[in-house]
């Protein structure tokens, strides 16, 4: 079984964006410049928005954070949108999810500029996706092909199951998957809450990608011997540690492990790449790579 660490994928990576914007900044030339869109206080959000900030600053690109109360309207959203929108000298945005119940997330999301959209969550950018053209991949996703890639994981002609069909993960992932690209050409099953006999199917997975957002669901009866398996699962979980809580994934890591060829850490793998691919986004951006300007 080897362990495929996502930190010092992601600290090679974010070694050599940081060389870019040294470069940037001694031809005298402003950075990249992310921004990010909070709404309310849930734990989750305010994490992720942190690592984002840390890694921008580690690595050059400007970040800001864009706070806003939970019972903010959907109109004063929208507005800010419109803001960062026209603001030149931010290059690409996200709005971070989940949103408060009374605002409905796909407006707002179809609000950004397709060309900031540095997620891939707008309708264009997702439709670009699914049809192969250059567009802003969603950074979850894109962090786990650059880790299949890096460890130079065979894909081509593999059945890849993917657990959970969220717009986030399970969706463009299954596309990505089964493009003809290396990583890429596989052959991909898409299970969700509704799959029957979902052990038989995860049990024929070459590689099993688990995005179904519950701690632990993915157990040893569930995965085949040799498998790849990815945990995209971020679950705080409190026990009586002296941090009071510790991160655990969707994958039962203890069992699952012995039987994999490879296997990703919760923490230590998907999520710091997911963060990796958010700052590259970013740079396309920058460059106008996606939608020239
Ligand atoms: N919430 C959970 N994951 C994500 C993400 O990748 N982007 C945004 N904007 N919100 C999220």
């Amino acid at each position: 079984m080897k362990l495929i660490d996502g930190k010092k994928i992601s600290e090679e990576i974010k070694k050599e964006i940081a060389i870019k914007t040294s470069a940037i900044i001694d031809a005298g030339g402003d950075p990249p410049h992310l921004a990010a869109i909070l709404v309310g206080e849930d734990p989750a959000s305010q994490t992720y928005i942190a690592s984002k900030e840390r890694a921008c600053r580690a690595v050059g690109i400007t970040s800001s954070i864009y706070r806003y109360p939970a019972d903010i309207s959907e109109e004063q959203l929208l507005e800010a949108v419109d803001f960062l929108n026209n603001d030149e000298e931010i290059n690409g945005f996200i709005v971070q999810l989940p949103l408060p119940a009374h605002i409905d997330a796909d407006k707002v999301l179809q609000r950004i500029n397709p060309a900031k959209d540095v997620d891939g969550f707008h309708p264009i950018n997702m439709g670009r996706l699914a049809l192969g053209l250059p567009s802003y991949l969603p950074a979850t996703p894109a962090g786990i092909m650059l880790m299949l890639e890096k460890e130079g994981i065979e894909t081509e002609g593999k059945h890849c199951v993917v657990l959970g069909r969220s717009n986030i993960v399970g969706t463009p992932i299954s596309l990505l998957m089964s493009r003809k690209s290396n990583p890429g050409n596989s052959t991909v099953t898409l299970c969700h809450s509704k799959t029957r006999n979902l052990s038989s199917i995860t049990a024929q997975a070459d590689i099993l990608i688990a995005a179904i957002g519950q701690p632990g669901f993915v157990k040893a009866d569930m995965v085949k011997e040799g498998a790849v398996v990815i945990d995209v699962g971020i679950h705080r979980i409190d026990d009586s540690s002296e941090k009071g809580y510790h991160i655990t994934g969707d994958v039962d890591f203890n069992s699952v492990a012995p039987k994999c060829s490879y296997i990703t850490p919760v923490p230590g793998g998907v999520g710091l790449m997911t963060i990796v691919s958010l700052l590259l986004n970013t740079f396309k951006a920058y460059n106008g790579e996606i939608y020239p300007r």
